[in-house]
C-alpha cells in the first residue's frame, strides 16, 4: 500500500529493509515537543496571514497541545511506517482533527520543519550547558576558597616545578571552563535564528511571516538565505566543537583527580558517593567516576568527527544525509550533560589533605629557582650565572640526600661566597608562593582577588 503522504505518485509501498534504513522515528522522538511548538507558531501564523482561517489554526493548534500530551503520557503509538516525528504527529493530529490538519503543512517542508524543531534542542542543549558549567565553576571557588593557602607542588612535565597553592590550581579550571561558557555562549547567538519558512528550498508563493515565526519560537530573526537554512548543520558542529573541548577540560581534570587520589600521591579524598570498590580485593577504592569522565571524551569527539565527515561535500541544499545529525548530537548532549553533572559532584564532595600537599610540594627542590632569583637579587648575578650555581647546590644536596634549606652556610658559600644567612627565608615554600605576587601568579593574595572577581561575575 502507498504512503498516506506521498502515495499519489507511488503506486506500492516501501521494501521493509527501506524502511528500516530510511524511519528515524526511534531517535526523533525526542524532538516531539519542538516539532509540535514549531507547528503550532506556523500555524498561528498561517491564519495571521489569512492563509488558514482562524478555526482552522485553532483546532490544529489544539489539537497539537493533545498529540503532546499523549506523547508526554507514554500513550501516543510511533509507527516506522510514517518515518520520523513530522509525519507521526501529523497523522495523529488528522485521527484527531480530521481534515484541517491536511492543511498544516502549507508554505511549509520537512526541510525547514527538521532544520526548526533541531535548532529549538541544540538551543537548550547550550542552555544546559552553561548551566552545568556554572554549577560546576561554583564548586571549584568553593574548593579554591578553602585551601587558598594550601602549598602544593605544581608540575612541569609531572616533574615538580615550583610551589604553587591549591586555590590557584582550581582555579585554573573555573577559567577553562569559563571559556567553555563563553564558546556555549557565542555559538547559541549566531546560531539562534529560524530556518522555518524556508520551505523545502526555495521560499514558498505564499504570503507567510517568518518574522512573525521567528519571534514566536524565541529566535533573533529569520535566516536570510532558505538554501542556507535547510542545509547547514553548522550550529550543530559548533555545539559538538563546543562540547568536545568542554569534554577535554573534564578529561585532565579527571586524571589529576586519578592521580591524586592514588596512595603514592594522598593529595585527595574521594568522597564514597563517587568511588566504587573491588570485587576481589577488599581494601579498593577506585576512582570510576574520574576515570568515566576521563574516557568520555572520546565519545564526544567521535561525535563531532562522525558529523564533520557526514556534512563534508554535502550539495547543496536538503540531502537526506543530514539525518544522520541527530544520534550523534543527542549522544554527545547527553554524555556532557551527566559529566558535568558527576564532575560537580566529585568535586563538591572533595576532600584535600593539606599536609599531603605541603609535604609533597618541598620536596624535589621545588625552591630552586627562588634560590636562583636570590642570588640575582642579593648578589646581582645574571640569572644565567645564578641558575648554574643554584644548580651545583642542588647536585650538593642530592648527592648528600638533604633538602636544599639542610645545606650548611658553608656548603652554601663554597658554590658563591656572596650568599648570606638570608638565603634561607626564600627556601620555604610558603615564602616561594607568598612572592609570586606578578598579576596571574599563585601567591594566595592574588588567589583570593581572583575568586572575589568570579563571584562578582557569576552573581
Ligand atoms: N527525518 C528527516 C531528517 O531528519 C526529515 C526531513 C526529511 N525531508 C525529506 N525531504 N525527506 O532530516
Amino acid at each position: 500500500q502507498a504512503n498516506a503522504m506521498w502515495g499519489g505518485r507511488f503506486s506500492k509501498g516501501v521494501d521493509a529493509i527501506m524502511e528500516a534504513i530510511n524511519a528515524s522515528i526511534d531517535y526523533d522522538k525526542r524532538l516531539a515537543a519542538q516539532d509540535i511548538e514549531g507547528s503550532r507558531a506556523h500555524a498561528a501564523m498561517l491564519a495571521a496571514q489569512g492563509i488558514l482561517t482562524d478555526n482552522e489554526a485553532a483546532a490544529i493548534r489544539e489539537g497539537l497541545l493533545t498529540v503532546l500530551s499523549e506523547i508526554e503520557a507514554g500513550e501516543f503509538q510511533f509507527s516506522k511506517a510514517l518515518e520520523d516525528i513530522h509525519m507521526n504527529v501529523e497523522s495523529r493530529l488528522k485521527e484527531i482533527i480530521g481534515e484541517p490538519a491536511g492543511r498544516l503543512h502549507t508554505a511549509r517542508s520537512r526541510n525547514d520543519q527538521v532544520a526548526t524543531d533541531f535548532r529549538l534542542w541544540v538551543r537548550e542543549q547550550h542552555d544546559a550547558a552553561i548551566e552545568g558549567l556554572q554549577a560546576l565553576i561554583r564548586t571549584l571557588l568553593d574548593q579554591a576558597e578553602a585551601g587558598a593557602g594550601w602549598v602544593m607542588p605544581g608540575f612541569t612535565h609531572l616533574q615538580t616545578a615550583q610551589p604553587v597553592t591549591w586555590g590557584h590550581h582550581m582555579m585554573a579550571y573555573v577559567e577553562m571552563f569559563a571559556r567553555d561558557i563563553g564558546r556555549f555562549t557565542d555559538a547559541r547567538t549566531r546560531m539562534n535564528e529560524s530556518p522555518l519558512g524556508a520551505a523545502a528550498l526555495a521560499g514558498t508563493g505564499f504570503n507567510i511571516d517568518r518574522h512573525m515565526t521567528a519571534e514566536a519560537l524565541g529566535f533573533d530573526r529569520p535566516m536570510a538565505n532558505s538554501l542556507d537554512a535547510v542545509s547547514d548543520r553548522d550550529f550543530a558542529l559548533e555545539f559538538l566543537t563546543s562540547a568536545s573541548i568542554c569534554a577535554m577540560h573534564l578529561s585532565r581534570l579527571s586524571e589529576e583527580l586519578v592521580i591524586w587520589s592514588s596512595a603514592q600521591f594522598r593529595f585527595v579524598t574521594m568522597s564514597d558517593s563517587f568511588s566504587t570498590g573491588s570485587s576481589i580485593m577488599p581494601q579498593k577504592k577506585n576512582p570510576d567516576a574520574a576515570e568515566l569522565i576521563r574516557a568520555k571524551i572520546g565519545r564526544v569527539l567521535g561525535a563531532t568527527v562522525a558529523l564533520f565527515t557526514v556534512m563534508k561535500g554535502l550539495p547543496l541544499a536538503y540531502a537526506k544525509d543530514t539525518q544522520e545529525d541527530k544520534e550523534q548530537v543527542f549522544d554527545a548532549a547527553d554524555t556532557l550533560m551527566l559529566s558535568l553533572a558527576a564532575m560537580t559532584g566529585m568535586i563538591a564532595d572533595l576532600t584535600a589533605n593539606p599536609d599531603a600537599l605541603e609535604a609533597a610540594a618541598a620536596s624535589g627542590f621545588s625552591t630552586a629557582t627562588d634560590l636562583a632569583d636570590w642570588l640575582v637579587r642579593e648578589a646581582n648575578l645574571p640569572f644565567r650565572d645564578a641558575h648554574h650555581a643554584t644548580g651545583a647546590l642542588v647536585a650538593m644536596a642530592e648527592t648528600k640526600g638533604c633538602d636544599l634549606a639542610d645545606l650548611s652556610l658553608d656548603e652554601m658559600q663554597s658554590v658563591n661566597a656572596q650568599i648570606t644567612e638570608g638565603v634561607y627565608d626564600v627556601l620555604t615554600v610558603q615564602a616561594s608562593v607568598a612572592s609570586r605576587m606578578s598579576y596571574g601568579g599563585t601567591a594566595p593574595a592574588r588567589v583570593r582577588e581572583q575568586i572575589a572577581a568570579w563571584r562578582a561575575r557569576l552573581g
